[in-house]
């Protein structure tokens, strides 16, 4: 059954343009609730621990290294079906490829540099949310 809480990083290419703000507002207008957030940076270790799942994707390394490049954002993010509505607003994974007025299409660069992630799953947004947020930090 579908949880409704999702989880989703602003990635180094958005947080560089300044997309912060205008990325929070599309989330916002669509409905979402910020249950947890955090501006941080991920060390190499702790991106490379978060994409485990895509270690043997040859894009792996290059995953790894641009996370880990700059500050992000991290939130996890409430509203009825969250995980399937989330990937719907973010777009698909090539921004070129991403439905007009999607937050890829409107904020991404590249397959690499695309703006945001979003958890494919009930179970990996509740593992995503967790890898960065305790309980107290959630509201
Ligand atoms: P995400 O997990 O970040 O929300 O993205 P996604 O589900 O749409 O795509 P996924 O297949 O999970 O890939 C994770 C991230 O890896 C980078 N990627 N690079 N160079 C490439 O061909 C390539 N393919 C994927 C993207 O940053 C993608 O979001
Ligand atoms: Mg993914």
């Amino acid at each position: 059954m579908a949880t409704n809480r999702t989880f989703t990083m602003i990635k180094p290419d958005a947080v560089g343009n300044n997309y912060i703000g205008p990325i929070l507002a599309k989330i916002n207008e669509a409905g979402f609730r910020i249950v947890a957030m955090k501006y941080t940076k991920l060390s190499p270790e702790a991106a490379g621990k978060f994409y485990e799942v895509h270690k043997a994707r040859p894009f792996y390394g290059e995953l790894v290294e641009y996370m880990s490049s700059g500050a992000i954002v991290a939130a996890i993010l409430e509203k009825d079906n969250a995980v399937a509505d989330f990937r719907k607003l973010i777009g698909a994974t090539d921004p070129a490829k991403a439905e007009p007025g999607t937050i890829r299409n409107l904020f991404a660069k590249s397959i690499a540099a695309n703006a945001v992630h979003g958890s494919d799953s009930d179970e990996n947004a509740d593992a995503e949310g967790n890898f960065f947020f305790a309980g107290s930090e959630r509201f």
